[in-house]
């Protein structure tokens, strides 16, 4: 499709400082951008997300987001009118309109609403694009992430992927959001939880990761595939860690050497507190450490990434 052109307001760049957006073939700042409340993105959680992140005027992975995106939305049925190649130009086009170094650049594909007089039916909507790119949000405060996090185990087990599909990056997040006051009502900063079975999936925005005895595990079921969290395999690889993709038990979890998480919104970040249990004397251990210098050093080369096009604006 021809990327439609961009409203007025798209040469006012100062309109576009605290983020640009992009909604069903129409820029606009980012405080214009509204979905309607009858939409069923909004009304049923009927919609899939991908988030990539820019670094020093550059994507990451934006290949692999663009995939998983397609993956996520064709799992869900969820059909918008722009190929790969039009969203890699809109994400761009996003990131040179708000004039961004770093940014948190975000795709959904909502449901729309069954058109009127047709079954209540969500084969009946048009589903449609939303982007926008703001400054880059870090998932944990800054001094938090040089602590290490503390974590607890939620109560709160992760929704069985047999019911949604945790591959499939999606907005139920009934689990997480009840997660996320049980680590703050016991003065933690972050959750992780479990399946059924008591083995660890994942937490609001990150995967996660143990070290024992110099060997890196990631649980591989009811997970979203991260990108970070192939960014840490291949890191392993590269560091010469063995790095073990398969259920990690709670046990394990609780008796590693090493915990740390991965997310888009700040690359590998230690823990350092598990349930109360200090780790490492209460700071990030040393091969997550390793990994997260790594991690930031190789982006600031250039790795996996693609320099966002400025000129576009
Ligand atoms: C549930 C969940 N798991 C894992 C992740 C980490 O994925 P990525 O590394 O692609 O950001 C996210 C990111 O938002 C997430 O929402």
């Amino acid at each position: 499709m021809n990327l439609p052109i961009p409203s007025p307001m798209a040469s006012d760049t100062s309109a576009f400082a605290a983020g640009a957006a992009y909604v069903d073939g129409v820029y606009m700042p980012l405080s214009e951008a509204r979905i309607p409340v009858t939409d069923w993105g909004y009304r049923r959680s009927d919609v899939v997300y991908d988030v990539v992140s820019v670094w020093d005027g550059s994507f990451f992975r934006i290949d692999d987001h663009l995939k998983r995106f397609r993956a996520s939305m064709e799992f869900s049925r969820l059909v918008p009118a722009e190929s790969d190649d039009d969203i890699r130009a809109i994400l761009h086009k996003l990131v040179a309109l708000a004039g961004l170094r770093e940014a948190y650049v975000a795709m959904d594909c909502v449901r729309g609403r069954p058109a009127p007089g047709t079954q209540y039916h969500p084969k009946n909507a048009r589903p449609y694009l939303i982007a926008y790119a703001i400054p880059f949000i870090w998932l944990m405060k800054p001094e938090i992430i040089e602590r290490g996090a503390h974590m607890v185990i939620a109560s709160t087990p992760r929704i069985p992927e047999s019911s949604v599909n945790a591959r499939a990056k999606n907005f139920h997040w009934a689990d997480m959001t009840a997660a996320l006051f049980e680590a703050d009502e016991q003065g933690a900063d972050n959750p992780i939880l479990l399946d059924a079975a008591g083995n660890v999936t994942e937490g609001p925005g990150y995967n996660v990761f143990c070290i024992t005895n110099g060997v890196v595990a990631t649980p591989d079921r009811n997970v979203l595939g991260g990108i970070t969290r192939l960014s840490v395999i291949e890191l392993c690889a590269e560091l010469g860690l063995p790095c073990e993709v398969r259920d990690v038990s709670v046990e394990e979890l609780r008796d590693a050497d090493e915990i740390l998480v991965s997310s888009t919104a700040g690359g590998p970040i230690g823990v350092s507190r598990l349930d109360g249990r200090i780790l490492n004397n209460d700071r990030p251990g040393p091969l997550t450490q390793k990994l997260r210098e790594t991690y930031w050093e190789k982006r600031k080369q250039g790795w996996h990434g693609e320099p966002v096009d400025y000129t576009t604006v």
